[in-house]
């Protein structure tokens, strides 16, 4: 496996600074050692029919095993990691290459045959176990499995960036604009949302199974669908918008982008036009110490003022934040941590215990709560959406007046708008991985 240099050179200094944190928050927690466990293969029902294998963030975040169940890693303060490394004698799947890559200096390497040779690493009532696979749960006792505080705690050291995981997003994010912008042509061309999905992944040279997440690949009103999964065959007659949410994944880091496109000049067009704008104020609001929740309300406000000048609604952009108006059109939250995980972790807690820090009232799809700290990367997807069964509930229960019913059944047909980008905490200047990609692919 190949890494491009800006993310290899990093490497060790990441293992290292890993190193340091898990010994901080073993001792922290009264245990002498963490097997973290990649995680096994999940078979359908009546079948032999595996789902695409995801591996635990956590043993990730070591080292990028993407596709390697049953490998495990033993970690211990003083000692360098010993990764059991699953090399199944198999001819029904391909086992994993032989562990010779540029991460496997880091480690001492135990090739192994037997998929619980882990437990070689002898079970130990001071040896916290992290993982899902059920080999653990049936050997290990409930009290080591997945500790809460010490899992707490890790998610919290999660939030905090090294230059090595920084690298690898900058690189998801730079494949992912080269997939957008491909997904953009092919929508110019007027293909099908199946066929822009194909377009994307054949770009970067992935398969469904290697995203982040399902590419939502939405033309016209299927924009107004949140996560809309289907990839639809048929070009719509008259196709007027379109809105893409995909993303890559590097060595396991993921990019979540959002675009959105007018197929013509219009007032869509320059409704996309103000969302943009407001959005990228946004992103540059994004610095070390401010309260996530704060933003997410800022952005109700600029969206609501949006919608007022767009003629959309009838009220004060303050009146419709304070009666639930807004979140009619815009019914989700500013954004999330980005990592390993899309939605990554420790966005709702303030501490080791899991202490939840509330969403605001009325926000209650906001995934992110804290304080923001330098090193955190997360995303910035303000959205405004023409979503038939919220606009029918305010219809019928909210003060109709307060809408221009019109204005919105000229605009329905276009779905929604929403447009993200993944963004990185520093001491200063808030760096905008996203932006940057676009820019050096020669895309907007
Ligand atoms: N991109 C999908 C999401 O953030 O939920
Ligand atoms: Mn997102």
């Amino acid at each position: 496996m190949s890494a491009p240099k800006t993310i290899t050179q990093g490497y060790q200094a990441h293992v290292s600074e890993l190193q340091s944190r898990w010994e901080n928050a073993l001792q922290a927690e009264g245990y002498d050692a963490a097997l973290i466990h990649a995680g096994s293969k999940l078979v359908s029902f009546l079948d032999d029919y595996e789902y695409p294998f995801r591996c635990n963030p956590h043993l990730l975040w070591w080292l990028p095993l993407t596709h390697h169940h049953d490998s495990a890693l033993l970690i211990r303060p003083g000692h360098k990691p010993k990764l059991f490394y699953y090399q199944p004698d198999d001819y029904w799947y391909l086992p994993p290459a032989d562990p010779d890559a540029w991460w496997a200096g880091e480690f001492d390497v135990v090739p192994v045959r037997d998929a619980e040779a882990w437990k070689q690493a002898g079970i130990n009532t001071q040896t916290a176990y992290i993982g899902d696979a059920a080999s653990l749960s049936s050997a290990v006792d409930g009290s080591q499995l997945n500790p809460e505080r010490l899992l707490n705690r890790i998610h919290l050291e999660r939030t905090r960036k090294t230059d090595y995981e920084i690298a690898c997003m900058a690189e998801a994010a730079r494949l992912g604009a080269i997939a957008h912008t491909a997904a953009e042509q092919a929508f110019r061309e007027g293909l099908s949302e199946y066929e822009i999905h194909q377009r994307y992944c054949m770009s970067i040279q992935l398969v469904d199974a290697e995203l982040p997440y399902g590419n939502i690949v939405a033309l016209n009103e299927h924009g107004s669908v949140l996560h809309y999964q289907a990839h639809e065959q048929q070009v719509p007659m008259d196709v007027r918008s379109f809105l893409i949410d995909a993303g890559a994944t590097v060595h396991g880091y993921a990019a979540d982008i959002t675009r959105t496109y007018a197929a013509r000049a219009g007032e869509f067009a320059d409704l996309i036009v103000a969302m943009d704008t407001m959005q990228q104020r946004l992103c540059a609001a994004v610095v070390s110490g401010l309260d996530y929740r704060e933003l997410h309300l800022r952005a109700h406000i600029d969206i609501a003022g949006i919608l007022k000048d767009f003629n959309i609604i009838n009220t004060s952009a303050e009146s419709a934040v304070e009666t639930g108006l807004s979140a009619v059109f815009y019914p989700h939250g500013l954004g999330h941590y980005l990592g390993l995980q899309t939605h990554d972790v420790a966005g709702l807690i303030a501490d080791v215990e899991g202490t939840p820090i509330p969403r605001p009232e009325g926000h209650p799809f906001l995934r992110l709560t804290r304080n923001l700290e330098v090193g955190n990367v997360l995303t910035i997807e303000p959205g405004l959406y023409f979503i038939e069964p919220l606009l029918r509930k305010w219809r019928e229960n909210g003060d109709v007046a307060a809408i221009n019913w019109d204005k919105v059944e000229t605009l329905t047909p276009y779905g929604g708008i929403r447009i993200e980008d993944n963004i990185v905490v520093t001491g200063g200047a808030p760096l905008n991985l996203t932006r940057d990609a676009f820019t050096h692919t020669g895309a907007l």
